[in-house]
């Protein structure tokens, strides 16, 4: 997958077969998670889900290159794409570039996302002239988390939807291969899949979207609470809970290991 096959999925803005895109952190993640998907993400999301961190902000360069550079070993079929952590891209389309070309040099990845809409336009342009495909996320962007106050869903009131409609189109028309875009009401997503030329990808943004992402971790079930626009396909969090109390309870009565997992002398 490339970023050109990505954006020619949607053609005359119409997407015949929705693009699937999931974040992966590790190596082992990207092998299991490869042969399914069309796009990996390694989100900034790991802040929280791989560090505990309260949010995404003091996630560091050095982490989204460690992690990158691990799904890309884990990848050989699904286009990955590396989040730009809070301050590596915001001040200047230059200071963009130097921090998105050590993304792609230290990690491998084919990638980078950076938030933003109208205001990112230039660098978004910036980047994708100077060989870096860049995909734009807009609507509800967690790195804002203390401009906008939380990160509950954004656009009810007339004013905003129109602004993240505008954030879509100037990253779309800035030369974005493809746009995320988060947490917004049905109508927006609607109305951005509609107007921009590439794929919309959404998260909590409605089935009127041209493909779909989830946090790989929240859709196998590893966390007690996960926003409402989150499916669970499995209970991972209960499955491992279960093993790790059958080891436990296992080697508190040595009942394991037994001879089967016992190095012996050959006879
Ligand atoms: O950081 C992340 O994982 C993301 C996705 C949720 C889109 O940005």
């Amino acid at each position: 997958m490339t970023a050109p096959s990505i954006r020619g999925r949607k053609i005359d803005r119409q997407t015949e077969q929705p693009i699937v895109m999931l974040t992966a952190y590790t190596m082992r993640m990207a092998q299991l998670l490869d042969p399914h998907c069309d796009m990996l993400l390694v989100g900034d999301s790991l802040g929280q889900v791989i560090y505990g961190l309260p949010s995404t902000i003091p996630v560091t360069m050095e982490m989204m290159c460690a992690h990158g550079a691990a799904v890309v070993r884990g990848s050989w079929h699904a286009l990955v794409a590396v989040d730009m952590p809070f301050g590596s891209y915001e001040a200047s389309p230059a200071t963009a570039f130097e921090s998105a070309s050590r993304i792609m040099k230290e990690t491998g990845c084919a990638a980078v996302k950076l938030e933003g809409g109208e205001a990112m336009a230039p660098t978004v342009e910036f980047l994708s002239h100077r060989g870096i495909p860049v995909i734009g996320h807009v609507g509800l962007t967690p790195q804002a988390v203390n401009i906008l106050g939380g990160y509950g869903a954004r656009g009810r009131e007339h004013p905003e939807a129109e602004k993240i409609v505008a954030d879509a189109k100037a990253v779309d028309e800035a030369g974005a291969f493809c746009i995320v875009v988060e947490g917004v009401m049905e109508e927006i997503a609607e109305r951005i899949a509609a107007e921009v030329s590439a794929p919309v990808i959404g998260i909590g943004a409605s089935a009127k979207c041209d493909g779909q992402v989830l946090v790989t971790e929240d859709m196998l079930g590893m966390f007690e609470r996960t926003p409402r626009f989150v499916k669970r396909y499995d209970d991972l969090a209960a499955r491992i809970g279960d093993a790790a109390r059958s080891f436990a309870e296992e080697v508190r009565a040595r009942s394991f290991p037994t001879s089967d997992q016992t190095y012996r002398p050959k006879s």
